[in-house]
């Protein structure tokens, strides 16, 4: 692979991988009309080179034609193989129709953007229904865990961690945190009746009551989930407890939910750039870019959409 290019808002996390992988990256821009059409400008690709785009895909209605667009034009432009970096992968939580007439939202973005791509990179998609990304995205997709960067965080700023996950779903990362840590879990049960509707039901975590209850999921939206499950934790429990998301959306009001109902620190990782993102991912992604660069030359999918 030759070099990397970003997408607007993306420069910061590809600089990192510039920094780890020694790929340099290359300018690209977008232009946007007062009527709201974009216009994509890169510099060169090198002729039948490798390259990557990198472009998390929270928000990613707008993200997604600028994006098809830059994958059109590099290899138009001569790229060989092209690949992407979504540190964030959307849309993964419609994974079914969960009532008719719905769409299943992770097959069908899969199946766009995956078709515009040779291979993809991404950090713990939420795979539920899916058990693996190519059930959703038919390429060659590699998977980070952030679970050793999660762990290493709560090991260097967490007093006697109690690791609790809000839902059934989160029960893959908390079980792998915890046995990173050695230390107790607890996995609560979930009802969603809304977008900010839940119920959590949390096993009663009184038994570790000198512990500091660390609240760990994939993604925080609205934060309802978390909010949940603190509301859930032993009120006589002295220490505050953490949120940790390895992908922090968060709705406009989350934050200030989350405080309302007792959060003292709320982490992410750096796969969405944003205040709260503490946790660094980038040299585990940078480490599985390069895998990929030092793969052998396959033949390019041509970028042939659905
Ligand atoms: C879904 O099951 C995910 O793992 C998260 O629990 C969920 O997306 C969090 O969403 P919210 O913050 O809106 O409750």
């Amino acid at each position: 692979m030759s070099c990397l290019y970003a997408m607007p808002g993306n420069e910061a996390f590809a600089d990192r991988l510039v920094r780890h992988t020694g790929l340099p990256r290359r300018e690209l821009r977008v232009h946007r009309f007062p009527d709201g059409e974009s216009l994509v400008r890169v510099e060169l690709p090198p002729a039948h080179e490798d390259v990557a785009l990198v472009c998390t895909l929270d928000n990613p209605d707008g993200k997604v034609v600028p994006l098809l667009m830059t994958a059109a034009t590099l290899r138009e432009l001569g790229a060989a193989r092209v690949g992407l970096v979504a540190p964030y992968l959307a849309y993964m939580r419609q994974d079914t129709r969960f009532h008719p007439g719905e769409a299943v939202s992770a097959r069908i973005f899969g199946r766009l953007l995956g078709g515009a791509f040779d291979w993809l990179v991404t950090v713990d998609p939420h795979l539920h229904r899916y058990h693996t990304l190519d059930q959703a995205w038919p390429l060659d997709g590699r998977v980070v865990h952030a679970a050793a960067q999660v762990a290493a965080w709560i090991g260097a700023h967490v007093d006697a961690p109690l690791i609790v996950g809000p839902d059934g779903e989160s029960d893959q990362w908390v079980r792998d945190v915890a046995t990173r840590l050695g230390a107790p879990f607890v996995v609560a049960r979930k009802a969603r009746h809304g977008d900010r509707d839940v119920d959590v039901t949390l096993a009663d975590t009184a038994p570790w009551k000198g512990r500091t209850p660390v609240l760990v999921d994939d993604i925080i939206s609205s934060g309802r989930t978390m909010v949940g499950a603190l509301q859930g934790l032993d009120p006589a429990g002295s220490r505050a407890p953490v949120c940790i998301g390895v992908h922090g959306i968060f709705a406009p009001d989350a934050l200030a939910q989350l405080a309302a109902a007792g959060a003292g620190r709320i982490v992410t990782c750096n796969t969405i750039d944003n205040a709260t993102a503490l946790i660094d991912i980038s040299a585990d992604v940078a480490a599985t870019v390069a895998e990929l660069a030092r793969a052998p030359h396959h033949e390019s999918r041509g970028g042939n959409l659905p």
